[in-house]
C-alpha cells in the first residue's frame, strides 16, 4: 500500500513515515515546509535506505490538487495544517484558512481519485476543558473551546464526517493525541520547532542544552499532585505506531480514537525525568498561569487498545532520553547541517 503522509516532514510525520516504511509501505510526503525541514525526509531516507518521494506543495491553495496528479496513492494520513495555539488566538484567519482548506481540498482530491482510506491528525484539544477524567472519546467534542486552532480540529472532524456521509465508502480514522513527546531514538530525527518553543518539552530540552536560562512554570497553584498542569505525554513514535495501527484497521465509517498512554505526568515531575535522563540542571521558576491552560488532561485509551491492538509501550523516562539525544545532538535543530 502506497500512503500519502501530508505534512509528512512535520515532527510527527516524519516519525510516522519511519515507522510505515519499516512495516514495508510505501509513502510519499507532501510539505510545503512551512514548519519543517527537507532535512527531516532526509534522515527518515537515511535511517530506513528508502526513498521517500517528496512534492513540495501547499495543500490549502487553490488547485492544490494538481500537483499530485501523477501521483498514486491507497490512502492518506493528513498532518497538514498549522498548530500554535497561541499564534492562532492572533491569526484566526490564517488558521481556518490553512487547516480547513487543505482538509476540503484533500477530501475533493480524494473523491476524485478514488481514495477512500484517511486518517486525520486531530488533538484532544477538541474536548475542551475537561468535564470528567479520564477522557473518553464520548467526551463532548466543540464546546467551550477557547482558540480557534482548537476550533480548526473539532470544525474538521465534523466535515469528515459530513463527507463520509456523503460518500459512504470513504473510512476515516480521527486520532485524538495528547502530548506527543520525545524523539526516534537515533537522536537523528525530532522536534524542531520555530523559535521559542510553545511546548514543554522542547523548551526543558532547549533549558538543558544551555540555549535558554530557564524554564517558566506556568502556575503551581491548580489541584493536582503538586499543582502544576498534568498532561497524558505520549512518546512520539509509540503515536507514531498508532497511525499504523488505525490504517490497519480503517472499517467504513469515521471512527475516532484518543492516542495516549492513560498516566498524567505534572511539569514538575516532567522536569525532574528530564535531568534525570540528560543529567543536567533545569532551572526554572513559578509564573502566572498561561491563559486558555487547565489544570489537567489525561486520556482513557481503551478503544484504541481494543479496537486497534495498539497501545503505549514508553515511558516518560524513555522519552526524555530520546528527546535529549535529539537535543544534544541537534543543538540547532534540523537548521545546522542545512546552512552547512
Ligand atoms: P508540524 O508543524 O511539525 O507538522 C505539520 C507539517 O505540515 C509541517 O511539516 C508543515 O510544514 C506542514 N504544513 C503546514 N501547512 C501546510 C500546508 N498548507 N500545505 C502543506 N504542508 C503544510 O506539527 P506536528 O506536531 O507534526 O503535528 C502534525 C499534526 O498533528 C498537525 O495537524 C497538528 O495540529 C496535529 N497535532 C499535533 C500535536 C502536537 O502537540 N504536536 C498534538 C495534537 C495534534
Ligand atoms: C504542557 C504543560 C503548561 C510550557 C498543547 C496544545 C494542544 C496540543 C498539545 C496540538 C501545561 C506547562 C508549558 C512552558 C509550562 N497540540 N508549560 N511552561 O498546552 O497541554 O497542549 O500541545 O493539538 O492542543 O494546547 O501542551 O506542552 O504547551 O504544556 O509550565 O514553557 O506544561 O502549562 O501544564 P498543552 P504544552
Amino acid at each position: 500500500m502506497r500512503v500519502l503522509l501530508t505534512g509528512g516532514a512535520g515532527y510527527i510525520g516524519s516519525h510516522t513515515a519511519l515507522v510505515l516504511l519499516e512495516r514495508g509501505y510505501r509513502v510519499v510526503v507532501l510539505d510545503d515546509f512551512s514548519n519543517s525541514s527537507v532535512e527531516a525526509v532526509r534522515r527518515v531516507e537515511e535511517l530506513t535506505g528508502e526513498t521517500i518521494p517528496l512534492i513540495e506543495a501547499d495543500l490549502a491553495a487553490p488547485g492544490a490538487a494538481a500537483v499530485l496528479s501523477g501521483v498514486d496513492f491507497d490512502a492518506v494520513i493528513h498532518f497538514a495544517g498549522l498548530k500554535a495555539v497561541g499564534e492562532s488566538v492572533q491569526q484566526p484567519v490564517r488558521y481556518y484558512r490553512t487547516n480547513l482548506d487543505s482538509t476540503l481540498n484533500l477530501l475533493d482530491l480524494m473523491a476524485e481519485r478514488g481514495v477512500a482510506k484517511l486518517v486525520f491528525s486531530s488533538s484532544a484539544t477538541v474536548y475542551g476543558d475537561p468535564r470528567y477524567l479520564p477522557q473518553d472519546e464520548q467526551h463532548p467534542v466543540g464546546v467551550g473551546l477557547t482558540n480557534p486552532y482548537g476550533w480548526s480540529k473539532a470544525m474538521n472532524e465534523q466535515i469528515i464526517r459530513d463527507a463520509q456521509a456523503a460518500r459512504p465508502e470513504l473510512a476515516a480514522a480521527l486520532l485524538r493525541y495528547f502530548n506527543p513527546v520525545g524523539a526516534h531514538p537515533s537522536g537523528r530525527i525530532g522536534e524542531d520547532p520555530a523559535g521559542i518553543p510553545n511546548n514543554l518539552m522542547p523548551y526543558i530540552a532547549q533549558v538543558a542544552v544551555g540555549a535558554r536560562e530557564r524554564l517558566s512554570v506556568f502556575g503551581d497553584g491548580y489541584p493536582t499532585v503538586d499543582g502544576t498542569g498534568v498532561r497524558d505525554y505520549i512518546h512520539v513514535m509509540d503515536l507514531a505506531e498508532g497511525h499504523a495501527a488505525a490504517l490497519e484497521h480503517l472499517t467504513s465509517g469515521v471512527t475516532a480514537y484518543n492516542l495516549g498512554s492513560g498516566t498524567g505526568s505534572s511539569v514538575l515531575e516532567v522536569v525532574r525525568a528530564f535531568e534525570a535522563a540528560s543529567g543536567r540542571p533545569v532551572p526554572y521558576e513559578i509564573v502566572a498561569p498561561r491563559a486558555g491552560d487547565v489544570a489537567e488532561t489525561v486520556a482513557d485509551p481503551r478503544k484504541a487498545n481494543e479496537e486497534l491492538g495498539w497501545r503505549t509501550t514508553r515511558t516518560l523516562a524513555e522519552a526524555c532520553r530520546d528527546s535529549w539525544a535529539w537535543q544534544s545532538s541537534n543543538p540547532h535543530g534540523y537548521r545546522a547541517e542545512r546552512t552547512a
